[in-house]
């Protein structure tokens, strides 16, 4: 029998090659997620509970990437996540929330306090707009019986704006009149949108962010294939997920084709991901089935131990190699999830016909990954859990192994602890940087010259032992 050898990131280096660029910045890292939706940077943070809820999404969104919300939650819970990421920020807000000129104070306070908003249009029932509570108009409101009206700023004194108002001129209207809310209104004074100055700062002070066609950030969501799996599909799109992931550990098996063929009937034209697989012959199928992207990695994440369980698996270079050749002929991108442990490999992952990578544990033990921050031996750590750990299939209800005794569940990851590590836009930067400088020394202005451009060659033990720090104690 022959068997044939298979290389992951760590067997092989980039040949680098007379370059041109003269400075990373004009190294273009954005990409292609799925078939319509694009990244200003080829990040993805994996759908893991300790790794993406919605601060993670958020974070990562505005630094160009995106994130994918876990399903190990309720589906009220998952829609609530979604919500969170996509109120963050808009450019326009496009059903504002209003209160009622007859409403108390007290009512108003408590409604912008449920919503989460600083001030509230007030409109009567037609929709038409009365005035602004706005976050001054609260602070010196010390009557809660009064009516709203008797305390707001009334519309004869509001600047407005129209539905065709453009970013510009909101922007030079807070300039010019120090106010906070600017509402759109139609001829006859109906509200047809707002825009915030917090959001045009936003944007500002995030121009990588990747948004949707409302200013809104973009965020996506993993959905399984058993239980209520196309009620949370439903209910995340109505939510406004941009993305599905269908996310089981064999993406290429029966269950699969029945779960996108499912979705796809239940809830039409949404970008659906797909995986995880790691041969051609799966990235084949999965294109076949009308998937957007599919994942790739079956055995290479830093928490998992399907390949020493199972024997099963495939070195994630060769994996990426073999997917991409096929995925590129049906023009469906490529994502490469799992086992990127620093800059380099994304550089390789994506040399080897990547369009972007998920990571998990690089992003465990950030300020925005979900849990506590723990102590120990003066250390601060975080939890980072295998989706198929023991302690996940146990605890929660959502991994269709809820009926399962203790002694027939097969754990196929670990959990671990994870040094804290800061903000997750620190990492990012780092992870960013490092992918310029590759594509840099490659002579590649986008990811598809780097696809292009790379050439591999295989290393020896030695060739890694001096690729790393050696011979030297580092100071940090
Ligand atoms: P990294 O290496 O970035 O990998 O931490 C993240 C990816 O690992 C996968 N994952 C698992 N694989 N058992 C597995 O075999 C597990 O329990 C498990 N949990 C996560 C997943 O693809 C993730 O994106």
């Amino acid at each position: 029998m022959h068997i044939p050898l298979a290389l992951t990131y760590d067997d092989v280096l980039i040949v680098p090659r007379r370059s041109s660029l003269e400075s990373r910045s004009e190294a273009d890292t954005k990409t292609r997620l799925t078939k319509k939706i694009n990244l200003n940077i080829p990040i993805i943070t994996a759908n893991m509970d300790t790794v993406t809820g919605s601060d993670m999404a958020i974070a990562i969104a505005r630094m160009g990437g995106i994130g994918i919300l876990h399903r190990f939650m309720s589906i009220e819970d998952n829609v609530e996540e979604v919500r969170k990421v996509k109120r963050t920020q808009n450019l326009i807000i496009q059903y504002p929330y209003t209160i009622d000129p007859d409403k108390t104070v007290a009512e108003a306070k408590t409604y912008a306090e449920e919503t989460g908003v600083t001030g509230l249009l007030v409109a009567n029932g037609d929709n038409r707009l009365q005035g602004i509570l706005s976050r001054r108009d609260f602070i010196f409101a010390n009557e809660d019986d009064k009516k709203v009206s008797d305390i707001m700023t009334p519309r004869e004194k509001l600047i407005v704006g129209n539905a065709h108002t453009t970013f510009d001129e909101a922007k030079t209207l807070f300039a010019q009149y120090k106010v906070e809310k600017l509402p759109l209104v139609d001829d006859d004074n109906h509200i047809v949108g707002l825009i915030t100055s917090d959001d045009i700062k936003l944007i500002i002070e995030y121009p990588q962010a990747n948004r949707d066609s409302n200013g809104r950030l973009i965020v996506g969501a993993a959905v399984g294939v058993h239980g209520d799996y196309i009620e949370r599909a439903q209910e995340l799109k109505k939510a406004g997920a941009d993305v599905l992931v269908i996310d089981i550990a064999h993406g290429h098996s029966d269950i699969m084709f029945n779960a996108i063929k499912k979705l796809r009937d239940a809830i039409g034209d949404i970008q659906l991901i797909a995986g995880n697989i790691a041969t051609a012959k799966a990235a084949q199928e999965l294109c076949e089935a009308g998937v957007d992207a599919i994942k790739v990695g079956v055995g290479p994440g830093s928490i998992c131990i399907t390949r020493l369980v199972t024997g099963c698996g495939m070195p994630q270079l060769t994996a990426i190699m073999e997917a991409s050749r096929v995925a590129r002929q049906y023009d469906v991108p490529v994502i490469a999830d799992g086992g990127i442990s620093k800059s380099g490999d994304i550089v390789k992952a994506l040399g080897a016909g990547a369009d972007s990578v998920m990571l998990g544990s690089m992003f465990a033990g950030t300020k925005e990954s979900p849990g506590v921050v723990m102590h120990k031996d003066g250390k601060r750590y975080k939890v980072l859990r295998g989706s198929a750990s023991f302690t996940q299939s146990h605890t929660r209800k959502t991994v269709g192994l809820e009926n399962k005794k203790l002694k027939d569940v097969v754990p196929e990851g670990v959990e671990s602890l994870v040094p804290y590590k800061g903000p997750a836009e620190d990492i990012v930067n780092q992870l960013v940087g490092g992918l310029r400088s590759g594509m840099s020394y490659t002579n590649s202005h986008t990811i598809a010259e780097l696809q292009k451009n790379v050439e591999f060659v295989r290393i020896s033990s030695a060739g890694l032992k001096e690729s790393g720090t050696h011979d030297v104690q580092t100071l940090t």
